[in-house]
């Protein structure tokens, strides 16, 4: 493909343009009991790779570089079936039971107090999940005792001859997953749910009142009854729940690359709408509580989708929706992340869904592990923004696309940590034929120079990672230009994603 150099673009910044802090669990992740996510992907004994525990350590460095803030788990789908009783106590006494939602075979060797030793060893924090298909709300307040409740009663007592005497004091709690969805093991309407998941939520928090609960919102914003479901539960629960999920997969099935780089257009409306909502409901309850969003399953999602990615067909950690992703998938992804930071003022959580195997940025066989294009996104996003989100200018040329009319060109995000006077600035380059040289303008204090810049590029969209190639789309560190006036000018390559790493004075 020939490329060429468009006019040049402009990004102005100003750290008293302030949009929100940054909450770090929007850098958080979803592991479920699905496919080759837990066995194989992070529990797997058998490989060599393993530590003593039937921990796969390369999977544990890699997850630790991407520094998740918090994984959400045991689901998903596989959540509304999930007994959690199954999988604590001796290994060897644990039931084996047919998963309905994926339809695999289940061992329960893997469950919450493994889920929650290894999230310590990986360095981040576990958010769980109460059943609210098959699950009573009972059941879900046991599991908080369990967790959480100091021993002298039965379940924190359980808990302790298991081997854990010291509460695990998990904080983040998701009521359900995906309960507005026929698919859903025990759907539920909104009504129904709403009142399950408030007096879910009232036992749990009188187990411990710490915690913070997230209720399911709809499962995507092309559900029939999206945004009504929102609003209904939303004003059964406000006062009970701290977060409101939302989920989204993205997709390129119509092969329009121009349209799928735009889709940030999209990411922004979908979260208007739903914060329009929580306004809303704010309102009409004359409330001074206030909800926040979890973003709690997003990623690219659309071709591993067949009957057999779907299901298992009753094994044991059967190859589920690995989903192989190009480079195009990676400049959504970090058009996401830019939106997480543009919208900071009320999105507080967001879960990359999945993190190993299943729709995941790492694959591993038995005795390897690929990073995929959307791995190296992701890492910049958590390794460089922190502090607040800046209010960015951007002018850059515009272009045409089916979905979304003109779009810019550019997409971009901005976060300022003062306490170390650290800037970064993230920047995708939407066009798929033309570089693009653009100016960045430091409207109050100016780098005296630039600390390090990284890039994601590539020529085809479609360019993904294999075992046999597993360094096509990867994040390189190029030349930092060189800063004068409070401006420095960097050349962005077609179909690129650009992290600048900035200190300053
Ligand atoms: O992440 C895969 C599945 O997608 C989850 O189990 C479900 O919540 C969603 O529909």
């Amino acid at each position: 493909m020939s490329t060429s150099q468009l006019s040049a673009a402009q990004i102005f910044l100003d750290t008293n343009r302030v949009i929100s802090p940054i909450s770090p669990l929007v850098f958080s992740g979803f592991a479920e009991h699905m496919g080759r996510s837990i066995y194989e992907g992070i529990y797997d004994p058998a490989s060599p790779r393993a530590d003593e525990r039937g921990l796969r350590k390369d999977v544990i460095a890699a997850l630790r570089e991407l520094n998740f803030r918090a994984i959400r788990y045991p689901g998903g789908n596989f959540l509304s079936g999930y007994r959690w009783l199954d999988g604590v106590g001796p290994r060897n006494q644990r039931p084996c039971r047919r998963d309905l939602a994926w339809q695999s075979i289940e061992t329960n060797q893997f469950g919450t107090n493994e889920f929650i030793e290894w999230c310590k060893t990986v360095q981040t924090e576990p958010m769980l999940a109460a059943n609210m298909g098959t699950g009573s709300i009972q059941e879900a307040a046991d599991l908080v005792e369990y967790c959480n409740a100091p021993i002298g009663t039965q379940y924190a007592n359980l808990r302790a001859s298991h081997g854990y005497p010291e509460p695990h004091a998990v904080k983040y709690w998701c009521l359900g997953n995906e309960m507005d969805g026929p698919w859903q093991i025990g759907h539920l309407d909104a009504p129904e749910y709403g009142k399950k998941a408030r007096e879910a939520a009232k036992m749990m928090r009188w187990q411990d009142p710490s915690i913070k609960l997230i209720l399911a919102g709809s499962s995507s914003m092309g559900m029939p009854t999206y945004p009504e479901w929102d609003r209904t539960v939303l004003e059964l629960c406000w006062d009970q729940v701290d977060y409101h999920s939302l989920h989204y997969y993205a997709n390129n099935r119509d092969n329009d690359t121009g349209s799928f780089l735009a889709l940030a257009a999209e990411f922004e409306m979908y979260l208007d709408s739903v914060s329009g909502v929580l306004r809303y409901v704010k309102a009409k309850h004359r409330s001074k509580h206030d909800v926040y969003l979890s973003w709690d399953e997003w990623n690219v999602w659309y071709k591993a989708t067949g009957s057999s990615d779907m299901q298992g067909g009753w094994i044991e950690a059967p190859h589920l929706i690995e989903e192989v992703y190009n480079l195009e998938d990676a400049l959504v992804v970090a058009q996401w992340m830019n939106v997480f930071l543009r919208k900071s003022d009320i999105l507080k959580i967001a879960c990359l869904a999945q993190i190993v195997n299943v729709i995941a940025p790492i694959l591993t066989t038995r005795d390897a592990l690929l990073k995929q294009s959307i791995y190296y996104p992701f890492m910049l996003f958590s390794k460089l923004a922190s502090g607040v989100a800046l209010d960015v200018a951007v002018k850059a040329p515009l272009y045409s696309t089916a979905k979304f009319g003109d779009m810019p060109l550019l997409d971009v995000s901005s976060s300022y940590d003062e306490a170390n006077q650290a800037n970064a600035v993230f920047i995708v380059n939407r066009s798929q034929t033309d570089s693009l040289s653009v100016e960045l303008c430091w409207q109050d204090h100016a780098p005296q120079n630039i600390k390090a810049v990284y890039q994601v590029a590539g020529t085809d969209p479609k360019d993904a990672n294999s075992f046999d190639n597993p360094n096509r789309i990867v994040a390189v560190k190029v030349d930092a230009p060189a800063v004068k006036n409070q401006r420095t000018t960097l050349t962005l390559p077609p179909l690129s994603f650009t992290a600048i790493e900035a200190q300053l004075v």
